[in-house]
């Protein structure tokens, strides 16, 4: 495949930033939307020029670094998938795929294809954690039995990968899918009991000081979601939050 690219570059985060064209030829269908990023580096830094700066670490859907808007899409045109996932055959020849950074006001730009999204971190420390007996006493996990159907739920909620394709695709940079999910894997568990009232309304705080947005029950953040993460968390947490604040602490 011959394609032309149109990327976001840009030097810094004071950087006005603007769309570069660049031509890459002989791409193989089998390749990932990352392998076709290397051959175009790789031939950049060969002509002496600068790479283009983009995130990724796994390079197989679980870390959540490769953050990149593809065709006006989080993670590109395929369901269920990271950029590290998406393969080229999903393109075709000739075809000119724009590439942006995620942009929301709590993801700056760090350069090019690169966001912060340490604001992540600071809403985790906020609250997505458990008290741990390291006494030497430590209760044996299977004393607390946990339903089987919650068990799964939270499961499925702790599989959200921290990447901010739902914040980059909501209109409104929301987050909630995001502390949805972080709250609930804890809040279907007995362990995560303990800390439930301090832990939604610390999360939900730390969320809007970091500057994302409201959910208006749009949707769009669960379908471009690459791990099928369900609004009924946001609704979860909102629940969560509502007990939290009866408990008026
Ligand atoms: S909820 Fe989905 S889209 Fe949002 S950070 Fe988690 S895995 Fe990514
Ligand atoms: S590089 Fe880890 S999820 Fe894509």
């Amino acid at each position: 495949m011959n394609l032309t690219l149109q990327i976001w570059r840009q030097n810094g985060p004071n950087d006005a930033g603007r769309m570069v064209e660049y031509k890459v030829s002989d791409i193989s269908e089998h390749m990932s939307f990352l392998e076709m990023m290397d051959v175009l580096n790789e031939e950049l830094v060969a002509k002496g020029d600068d790479p283009v700066a983009f995130d990724h670490d796994c390079r197989e859907g679980i870390c959540g670094m490769c953050s990149m808007f593809i065709n006006g899409e989080a993670h590109g045109p395929d369901r269920g998938v990271t950029t590290c996932q998406l393969h080229m055959r999903m393109f075709n020849d000739g075809d000119t795929i724009y590439i942006e950074p995620f942009r929301a006001k709590a993801f700056p730009v760090i350069k090019d294809l690169i966001v912060d999204r340490s604001s992540f971190d600071r809403i985790q420390h906020a609250g997505g954690y458990v008290s741990v007996n390291t006494s030497g006493n430590t209760q044996d996990a299977n004393s607390l039995p946990v339903p089987k159907a919650d068990a799964d739920k939270a499961f499925d909620a702790a599989t959200c990968i921290g990447c901010g394709a739902c914040v980059a695709t909501c209109k409104n940079s929301s987050a909630m899918l995001f502390v949805g999910a972080k709250v609930s894997q804890y809040a279907l568990l007995p362990q995560g009991k303990v800390e439930a009232v301090e832990r939604v309304k610390n999360m939900v705080h730390q969320m809007d000081l970091e500057g994302f947005g409201n959910c208006t029950n749009t949707g769009a953040c669960e379908i471009e979601c690459p791990k099928g993460i369900s609004l009924s968390n946001i609704a979860r947490m909102n629940r969560e939050f509502f007990v939290s604040a009866l408990a008026g602490e």
